[in-house]
């Protein structure tokens, strides 16, 4: 059987506010991040993955820019470890392999450090707060 959701690739302009209800619920709401950190003006620039539910709702998304770095990814608290993150990061890889990125990094959250590597990104250097927040840098080579 197929996974209940799919994701697509889509730009700011035209998934906004279904973007925004998903980021808006994960890190502002539940992880305290404040509002004017998570809009840094920088979303028009990059390139989204949203995963909507077969009911047509807003599940996941997350974010690339042309640099290859890789951010915001989130999934509502009811719709994890289903492997929906998985299938965002993938549809964000996919898509810098096809367009010959060289290498791809994301500061992760300490906690979601396995998260990354199961796609095979390594830790560089040392932890960092961000938003509060422990992170570590962390690259893959396409
Ligand atoms: C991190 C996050 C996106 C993962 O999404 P998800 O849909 O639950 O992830 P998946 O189901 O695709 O998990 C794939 C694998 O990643 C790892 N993983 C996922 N969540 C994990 C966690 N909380 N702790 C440790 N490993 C985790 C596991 O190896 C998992 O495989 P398994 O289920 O077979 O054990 C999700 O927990 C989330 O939205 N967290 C809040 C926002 C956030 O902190 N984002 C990361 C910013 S850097």
């Amino acid at each position: 059987m197929g996974n209940p959701f799919t994701v697509s690739l889509v730009c700011w302009h035209d998934g906004e506010p279904l973007l925004k209800s998903i980021r808006e619920a994960v890190f502002i709401r539940e992880q305290g991040v404040p509002a004017e950190l998570e809009w840094d003006g920088l979303d028009e620039g990059a390139r989204h993955a949203l995963a909507l539910s077969h009911q047509g709702d807003a599940i996941g998304c997350g974010r690339m820019f042309a640099n290859g770095h890789i951010g915001r990814i989130s999934v509502l608290s009811q719709w994890r470890k289903q492997k929906v993150g998985t299938a965002i990061m993938e549809a964000l890889l996919d898509y810098a392999r096809t367009h010959d990125y060289k290498e791809v990094d994301v500061d992760a959250q300490t906690y979601a450090v396995p998260f990354y590597r199961s796609f095979g990104f390594s830790e560089q250097g040392k932890e960092f707060l961000d938003a509060g927040l422990p992170h570590i840098k962390m690259t893959l080579k396409l």
